[in-house]
């Protein structure tokens, strides 16, 4: 459909009061009617290993997000930070998606983002997701970026964002992801 955005939003963390999830429910639930989020997490995807693949070829679960994120007009992922990078559940996903005929990151468009409780907000694992990301031909929104530090004093304990200046943060996001998506959608599904 024209001027509506599919947009699957991946948070890299596996936990049910994950402050990477509240912050993409916060954009979802803020974002202009033409883009629509589904918010996803890498559960279920299993470890990456060469021989599973060598014998069974890619598993069903990561065909089907394969599928997803080929489907999808754009994506959004947010990363927390593990010891100063992306985490292993996150990449794993990347890695097995990366695997097979399609590469369904080639040519995409993406935006990123991070919560963390530390104080620097995921930059340093929002930098390795980029280039990871450009390994796989994705494009990668350049800014405005969003790292949300400190996150415990973001969120209420139901995950709704109490911070004015998050707020604020991703209203300007959101005004760049419109038309990021847009390309996206023009680019094409590959
Ligand atoms: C193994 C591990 C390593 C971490 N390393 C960092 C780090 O390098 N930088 C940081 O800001 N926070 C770090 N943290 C704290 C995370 O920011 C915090 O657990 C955050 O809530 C994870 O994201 P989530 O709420 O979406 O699960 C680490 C947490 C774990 C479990």
């Amino acid at each position: 459909m024209a001027d509506s955005y599919d947009i699957l939003a991946i948070s890299g963390s596996l936990r049910a009061g994950s402050f990477n999830t509240h912050l993409l429910r916060a954009v979802a639930s803020r974002a202009p009617e033409a883009l629509r989020l589904d918010i996803i997490t890498p559960r279920g995807v299993p470890l990456y290993d060469g021989d599973v693949e060598e014998r069974d070829g890619i598993p069903p679960i990561v065909e089907e997000l394969k599928e997803r994120v080929r489907a999808a007009d754009a994506l959004v992922i947010a990363t927390p930070e593990y010891n100063f990078s992306v985490p292993g559940v996150l990449k794993n996903m990347i890695d097995w998606l990366s695997r097979g005929e399609h590469q369904p990151f080639n040519g995409k468009h993406v935006g990123i983002m991070g919560a963390s409780t530390g104080p620097i907000g995921t930059a340093r694992s929002q930098y390795h997701l980029r280039m990871t990301l450009q390994s796989l031909y994705a494009v990668v929104m350049p800014r405005p970026e969003i790292f949300v530090t400190k996150a415990r004093d973001k969120f209420a304990s139901d995950g709704t964002l109490t911070d004015e200046a998050t707020e604020k943060i991703i209203a300007t996001w959101l005004k760049h992801f419109e038309p990021w998506a847009r390309l996206g959608q023009q680019h094409g599904r590959v």
